[in-house]
């Protein structure tokens, strides 16, 4: 990792390009090696400038997680997008007019009652709209478990003529457990659970009748570790972008493979406690404690020098709103004040690199000659 060459105001997202790039490069030649398609997770980075890097890897359309990331995708020239979050009828307007202006905007339901709203909705205007029935391959969160007899109960309840409905299109599933595991071999135990589950789901509804052409699967652990996909059709993920520490802690990517950091300064020093204060609290950091429950703890994230080196002997373990009290675990005798300077820099790497991100506008991007530029990247709903 290059140090920007310009100062830049603190604290920053800093964005590693040339990490992010091989983290693209990586996930997309897996997923071409296992013979799917590669839907990347938009909402970890709401940028269009990453999303289009992915796209040009290869990607085959993208998932976003709001319909504020599927119109800003859409306004950026992303055609092709899935809204991988069960909808309801409040949002039913917003995703018709971004459909009726040309966006292939796929909807996800989980309930008998969901798919009949969306074909009464999609008959109102007189649009025939695309949705994935959500599958429940581990019980993470939600969906549907793939022999239940509630399957089959919303597939007969979507229903589409010549003048608009909602029609079936496929299953999707998240083995969003895969971020509790440790080791390899349980990642890849999950990722077949996660595969035989969707595509026993996709074949329950074909005997049935309906052709389920999608078979949607992922997460960036279990698509890391997937050893076949037969029956998969497309894989998403979103984390692998940049990675975090959580990542890390599953073991799905080490350290340096992680492109985002926060730049944080130096701005006092508390010799008597051993303490350290920089500009970077929790509203640079975000109040995710993820590695909180993993072997390794990493507070409100790893500290490293300038360059990118980590520094364990710092231990980010408190944070305020807008400052981070950083403790010195390392020589007692050592003149803190002398090693980090008031006003000298430190970039903290973060737990959980969405949670993160979310915390500010923009990314400030390193690029190969040592220079930087600004990504903007939008939050909310
Ligand atoms: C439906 C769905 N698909 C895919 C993903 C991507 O997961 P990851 O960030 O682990 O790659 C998520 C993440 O929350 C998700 O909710």
């Amino acid at each position: 990792m290059h140090a920007p060459s310009t100062p830049i105001d603190t604290p920053a997202l800093l964005l590693d390009s040339a990490r992010m790039m091989r983290n693209i490069a990586d996930m997309q030649q897996r997923m071409d090696s296992l013979g799917v398609a590669f839907r990347p997770h938009a909402k970890t980075s709401k940028s269009p400038q990453v999303v289009q890097r992915q796209l040009e890897a290869g990607a085959r359309g993208i998932t976003v997680s709001t319909l504020k990331e599927a119109e800003q995708f859409f306004a950026a020239g992303v055609d092709d997008i899935l809204y991988a979050v069960a909808i309801v009828p409040s949002k039913f307007e917003h995703a018709g007019r971004l459909i009726q202006a040309g966006l292939r905007l796929t909807l996800l339901v989980e309930s008998a009652e969901g798919a009949r709203a969306l074909s009464d909705f999609g008959r109102t205007r007189g649009l025939v709209l695309p949705v994935l029935v959500e599958i429940d391959t581990d019980g993470h969160r939600s969906g549907i478990a793939p022999d239940s007899p509630m399957l089959l109960e919303v597939a007969r309840a979507f229903s589409h003529d010549a003048q608009g409905g909602a029609e079936l299109h496929g299953v999707l599933t998240h083995a969003g457990s895969s971020y509790g595991l440790r080791t390899d071999a349980a990642l890849a135990a999950l990722a077949e659970q996660e595969r035989a589950g969707c595509v026993r789901a996709a074949e329950r509804l074909r005997a049935a009748g309906w052709p389920c052409p999608v078979v949607s699967v992922g997460s960036t652990p279990t698509a890391l570790r997937a050893r076949a996909l037969d029956g998969v059709t497309e894989v998403r993920a979103g984390v692998y972008v940049f990675f975090d520490l959580v990542m890390a802690g599953v073991g799905v990517c080490a350290l340096d493979d992680i492109a985002l950091s926060v730049l944080c300064t130096v701005i006092g020093h508390q010799p008597e406690a051993g303490r350290l204060i920089t500009d970077a609290g929790w509203m640079a950091m975000s109040r995710d404690r993820g590695t909180q429950k993993q072997a390794h703890d990493h507070g409100y994230g790893l500290v490293c020098d300038a360059q990118g080196q980590a520094i364990p002997q710092l231990a980010f373990n408190d944070a305020n709103q807008e400052h981070g009290v950083l403790q010195w675990t390392g020589d007692p005798g050592t003149d803190l004040a002398r090693r980090f300077p008031l006003g000298s820099t430190l970039r903290i790497v973060p737990n959980h690199a969405c949670a993160t991100g979310a915390q500010h506008a923009a990314y400030t991007v390193s690029r190969p000659d040592g220079g930087h530029e600004s990504w903007p990247r939008f939050n909310g709903w």
